[in-house]
This record gives C-alpha cells, structure tokens and sequence, in this order.
C-alpha cells in the first residue's frame, strides 16, 4: 500500500508538485511567521544606550570621511579576532547604528573595541598625522578635523534617528545642544547629562575645552567604541537584561 501512494505520486507530475509545494510551504511558516511575532531578533544586552549627540556628530563625520572603506567595525567569532580586537561584537552593540558600519575591508585594524585603547591625545595627535605616531601607516591625515564642529542641526539628527527606532526621548532631543556642549567641556555640570547617558565620558576631547571641534566629536566617539557591555565583569548569563 505505502509502496503504492508512493509510486502514484512521483508518477502524476501535478500531484507531486502539489505536495512539494505544500511542503516547502509549510518548512517555511514554520520558519518565517515566528519572525512576524517576535518583537526583535537582537538579544538586548545590559548597558548599550543611544549615542550622545556628540558621538553621533563624531559617528557622522566618520561615516562623511568614509573611514568604514579601510576600517570595519566587527569582530568576528574567531579566535585571532578575539585574541587581537576582544570580545567578538554582539548585534546588540550596532543596534543603534543607522547605517550600520561592520564594513568589508581592512586596511587598517578592525575599531568595534577600539575606545579606551589609547588616550585621547593620542587619537587627536594620531588623525592629524598618523605617520608621526606609526611611521608605516597609510592612513590620510585629518588635521582639517580641528575646525569647529557645525552642530546647529543635532535636534534634528536625534529626531531623524528617532525616526529609524532609537530610543531618544523628547527630553534628550530638547537637551541635544547642552548635551553635546556639556560633554566635551570638563567642568560644566553634567548631572542631567549623565542620567541621560549613563556612562558617557565628559572630557575635553582634543584637549581644547574652549571650542567645541569635529575633532572633539570623532574622538569622543571613537573612544566609547566598544565599550558600553562591560564583559569582564558579567558572566553570559548577566549579559541578557531581565
Ligand atoms: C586609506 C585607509 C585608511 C583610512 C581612509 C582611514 N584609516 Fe585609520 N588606519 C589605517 C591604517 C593602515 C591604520 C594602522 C596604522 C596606524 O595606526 O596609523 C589605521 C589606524 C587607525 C586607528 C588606530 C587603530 C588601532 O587599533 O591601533 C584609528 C583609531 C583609526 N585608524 C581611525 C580612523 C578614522 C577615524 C578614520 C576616518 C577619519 C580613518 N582611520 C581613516 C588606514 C586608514
């Protein structure tokens, strides 16, 4: 009898193509409609937070001078990448990224952990003139970076991140232009600041307090890359957010 069934269908072409399409239909339900009922794909992660407006001026700068064609920002699952970068990235880390910037090519190292690498003197001297600091480098230099930063427009910025998903309240979209002052002058109150954004770091970025430059912006945020999930201090378990 099974041998029967099974020899009537692969001899009726459309039969069997009924079947298989019901098949494969089903395979990929099976597959696809949980993806409809989920409300995310990415595993939220303890610590990530949206850019402060001055990261995401740096971030923007970053992606104007096209630094992404010889630098990418993720570390693969594979032990030198671990061994060389860190913590291979989680898809929680370029949540907020819009537009994500992994990159495909190398040229020079990999920076999704780069923050608190080096000092931020060392960033500064390093974009104007990477040779003086690495004599083989091919990078350009960015010396051009030290003109005050344009930030009439960051309300807007955080608004039209805003409209991609990131969380921005309307507080942090009001505050954008102290915030983004606050940060990168030392001494100003950054109470507001930092409950806003927890673990962001105030600082006179390229160590002149008095102006605020696209050089203050691209420092501050090369230098929390990577570091929002603190990994030495949390097992994987910890990691996930209850
Ligand atoms: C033509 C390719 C090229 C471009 C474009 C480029 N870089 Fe680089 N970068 C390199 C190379 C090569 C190195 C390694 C040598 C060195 O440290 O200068 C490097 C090193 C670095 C480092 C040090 C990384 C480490 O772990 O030691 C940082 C930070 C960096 N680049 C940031 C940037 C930023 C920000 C931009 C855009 C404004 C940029 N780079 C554009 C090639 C490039």
């Amino acid at each position: 009898m099974k041998r029967f069934t099974h020899a009537l269908i692969e001899k009726n072409l459309i039969l069997l193509g009924v079947l298989t399409l019901l098949t494969v239909a089903i395979g990929g339900l099976v597959q696809i409609v949980p993806l409809f009922l989920v409300e995310t794909t990415i595993e939220r992660v303890q610590g990530i937070r949206p850019y402060t407006p001055l990261e995401l001026m740096g971030r923007n700068i970053y992606v104007r001078e096209g630094c992404y064609l010889c630098h990418s920002q993720m570390v693969r699952p594979f032990r030198d990448e671990a061994e060389r970068y860190g913590h291979y990235s989680l898809a929680a880390e370029s949540m907020y990224d819009h537009p994500f910037q992994w990159g495909s090519k190398r040229t020079g190292p990999d920076l999704a952990r780069v923050g608190g690498r080096y000092s931020d003197d060392w960033h500064a001297a390093h974009l104007r003139s990477p040779r003086d600091l690495v004599p083989a480098s091919v990078m350009p230099p960015y010396a051009f970076l030290d003109r005050p930063l344009d930030a009439e427009a960051i309300r807007a910025h955080l608004r039209a991140q805003r409209g991609v998903g990131v969380p921005y309240s309307d507080e942090m979209v009001a505050e954008a232009a102290n915030d983004l002052a606050t940060q990168a002058t030392p001494e100003a109150d950054a109470s507001g600041f930092s409950r806003r954004y927890p673990n962001a770091r105030q600082a006179a970025f390229d160590a002149d307090p008095k102006v605020v430059t696209e050089m203050d912006a691209l420092v501050a945020y090369l230098q929390m890359l990577g570091t929002l999930v603190r990994f030495s201090d949390v097992t994987p378990d910890q990691l996930r957010q209850p």
